[in-house]
């Protein structure tokens, strides 16, 4: 039943895609150290959303439920009202709440219209629960 929603969730990306993604989590010093068959599942997993300038992608304070990866378009990262920085293509985020169950630790909002890939947090457990066991049953 698991391979089944996997299957479901998976979305065609083309390896430009895949590379940008897989990049982007090997750069993000919490992401990097998750397995390379977990890393694998969440580039397959991930869907596209669109923001479009000044839309706010992560709301500080708030509890947290996807993790994202920008693809095209620029995002500021906002705390307390200041900024603190930008991120530009090829950049993960909102991986803080979604490994370690805390609140958002800042804002995150769109500069410019944003082409973003996302994982939810159902989707992220059930990747990292599938075990390396069960993954050698299917075969
Ligand atoms: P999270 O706390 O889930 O949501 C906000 C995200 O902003 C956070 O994960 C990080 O990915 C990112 N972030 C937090 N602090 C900074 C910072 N100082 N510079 C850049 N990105 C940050």
């Amino acid at each position: 039943a698991q391979n089944l929603s996997f299957e479901r969730a998976r979305v065609r990306k083309d390896s430009s895609t895949k590379k940008l993604i897989n990049d982007a989590i090997m750069n993000n010093d919490f992401l990097k150290k998750l397995e390379p068959q977990h890393m694998r599942e969440m580039v397959d997993c991930m869907y596209e959303k669109v923001y479009t300038e000044g839309q706010l992608v992560i709301q500080e304070g708030e509890p947290g439920n996807y993790l994202y990866v920008l693809a095209d378009g620029l995002l500021e990262v906002i705390q307390n009202g200041k900024l603190l920085g930008q991120m530009r293509p090829g950049t993960a985020f909102g991986e803080l709440a979604i490994l370690y169950n805390c609140k958002r630790t800042a804002s995150v909002k769109a500069v410019s219209q944003s082409l973003i890939w996302a994982l939810d947090r159902q989707m992220f457990q059930s990747i990292m629960m599938r075990t390396t066991q069960a993954r050698h049953q299917e075969y």
